[in-house]
């Protein structure tokens, strides 16, 4: 009998983009199916974890056995992934969080007043939620063991292996090749502390599955329940 790979580990994992406010019914986002995220929650459920699915507005439906806590802005992700962070013993952040928010969104539907003047937005920078848990004392201490995503259009190496320092996070995943957004299929290049190793173009299905192995052959044993 071979327990589950996953067996007594909670994954707490972020998937799908962010959406802004600018008004009620305008907003900034990023391209994000959140196809890549649910497809390693599902993976990781069958693997035994306890998941955690962060979702920002996407069309995609629940996998099953996953708790998913649908949020839209990247305050609300960050304070729903602050609220679960304690009982993880994993975090994987795959959503595309935009990196500004609109500075005074209105509460208030801008109105064109035929002049043909245009409304000027400002901007403020939002919080980089992977960074921040990655900060954490449980972080720090390796109780969570924590994940970052990289999409680069060049230079895929070179970037991840430096964003996997910036954002202090043991594991960064990044996408080879053309943006994948939306599509079935990917590639991912993990960069760890030993090096890096592609998995090759496969379903968003398969890889997920692929990156729960070599997740578990990384992580410190399962914290007793
Ligand atoms: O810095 P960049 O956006 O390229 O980093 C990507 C990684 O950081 C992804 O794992 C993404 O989910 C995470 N991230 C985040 N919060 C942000 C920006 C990025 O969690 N505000």
């Amino acid at each position: 009998f071979a327990p589950k790979l996953l067996a007594g580990h909670r994954l707490l994992i972020t998937a799908g983009p962010t959406f802004e406010a600018i008004d009620p019914v305008r907003g900034i986002t990023n391209l994000s199916s959140g196809k890549m995220g649910f497809a390693i929650a599902a993976a990781a459920q069958a693997a035994g974890a306890a998941v955690t699915l962060v979702a920002g507005p996407v069309h995609l439906p629940t996998p099953r056995g996953v708790q998913r806590i649908n949020v839209q802005s990247a305050r609300q992700m960050l304070a729903a992934v602050q609220s679960q962070a304690d009982q993880a013993s994993i975090f994987i952040a795959t959503a595309a969080v935009a990196d500004w928010r609109p500075a005074n969104a209105s509460d208030q539907k801008i109105k064109k007043d035929g002049t043909g003047d245009v409304p000027a937005l400002a901007f403020v920078e939002n919080p980089d939620i992977l960074a921040s848990i990655a900060q954490s004392p449980r972080a720090q201490s390796g109780a969570l063991y924590c994940v970052g995503f990289a999409a680069e259009s060049h230079d895929l190496l070179q970037h991840a292996t430096a964003k996997r320092v910036r954002k202090g996070v043991p594991l960064l995943v990044g996408n080879i090749g053309p943006a994948t957004f939306g599509q079935d299929d990917n590639a991912l290049l993990l960069v760890d502390a030993q090096g890096h190793r592609e998995l090759p173009r496969a379903s968003k299905a398969a890889l997920g599955v692929q990156l729960v192995q070599e997740l578990a052959r990384r992580l410190p044993p399962a914290p007793r329940a």
